[in-house]
């Protein structure tokens, strides 16, 4: 049997650039953030951008744009080597902490754009098109993070190469939760429990009670050249801010393939406060330098004694 020849032809170029939106003001982190950028709070002692990079690089991302806004230098900076840092540390002998310093900068080719207002995640992807030129690109929101024993971004690269289109990552919520997503309606015959479901239509933040689904879109998008072209078009909707679920259903009702991975993986929210230190707590119980001594005080913390 001749291979399968993908419907989309071009369109499903490899995914070899991601986007991830850096603008925001972070204002759950303050006082943190009146100086410091959220993206750059440490998960122990990692930011969690670094993270989100590593992810994409680790699935054949060569080239990533930062989205950022005015005061984010700090953002660009750290994807950048620090010779004289090298230097100290090379003088010490000290070994880890070159490695640790040198992994940012060698993950992948990192490029900035500043968005100069900010008007939405539709407009801070907007900002991707001369990076994209023409190809396809992923984008990764930073406040999600996916544990790097699961694999989300990989699954959602299988079936673009199969469907191009756009493909996303998506969660099932407890239904009083979806109104803080954006939320899918499945195409007719696909089925809510599979792992690959067919999207009909999308919807950003929907009231509880009138969402079509408990399916919501997390942070992870495969995004074809067209996005940008609609993005400029898209009216400010939820929020009064340009929504990239509203040029995603544009592009939906277009008769553009959409398509949704539903991942029951692990995955911590470093957006929220709450979660965040959850995803602290966790990620030390695994940090190869405290992870032992950590988890056996937490048991004795928890546990009273
Ligand atoms: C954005 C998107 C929303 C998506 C969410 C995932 O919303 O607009 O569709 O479900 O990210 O985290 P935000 O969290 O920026 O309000």
């Amino acid at each position: 049997m001749p291979p399968r020849q993908p419907p989309h032809g071009a369109a499903n170029a490899p995914v070899r650039k991601a986007l991830i939106p850096a603008a925001g003001r972070g204002t759950r982190f303050l006082p943190l953030t009146k100086s410091v950028p959220k993206e750059l709070a440490p998960l122990v002692t990692t930011p969690a951008l670094e993270y989100v990079v590593a992810e994409a690089a680790g699935h054949g991302v060569t080239d990533v744009l930062l989205v950022v806004s005015q005061g984010k230098a700090a953002v660009g900076e750290y994807f950048q080597r620090n010779l004289e840092l090298e230097a100290v540390l090379e003088a010490k002998g000290d070994l880890a902490g070159l490695a640790a310093i040198r992994r940012a900068p060698s993950l992948a080719t990192i490029h900035e754009v500043e968005q100069l207002t900010p008007r939405g995640l539709g407009d801070a992807v907007a900002h991707g098109e001369d990076f994209a030129a023409g190809e396809p690109i992923a984008v990764l929101l930073p406040d999600d993070l996916i544990d790097d024993r699961d694999h989300l971004l990989s699954a959602m690269i299988d079936v673009f190469a199969e469907h191009g289109g756009i493909v996303l990552g998506l969660i099932d919520v407890a239904r009083e939760e979806i109104s803080k997503y954006g939320c899918v309606s499945l195409v007719e015959g696909s089925d809510a429990s599979g792992d690959v479901v067919a999207i009909a239509d999308l919807v950003e933040k929907p009231p509880a009670d009138t969402a079509p689904s408990t399916l919501a879109i997390i942070g992870r998008y495969i995004l074809p050249p067209r996005i940008f072209e609609v993005l400029r078009a898209t009216q400010p909707g939820s929020g009064g801010e340009v929504q990239l679920t509203d040029a995603m259903r544009t592009l939906a009702h277009e008769g553009v393939p959409v398509h949704g991975v539903v991942f029951r993986g692990r995955r911590y929210d470093t957006g929220d406060r709450l979660e965040y230190v959850k995803a602290v707590v966790q990620l030390a119980q695994r940090h190869p330098g405290i992870g032992e001594e950590f988890t056996a005080w937490l048991r004795e913390y928890v546990s009273g004694s």
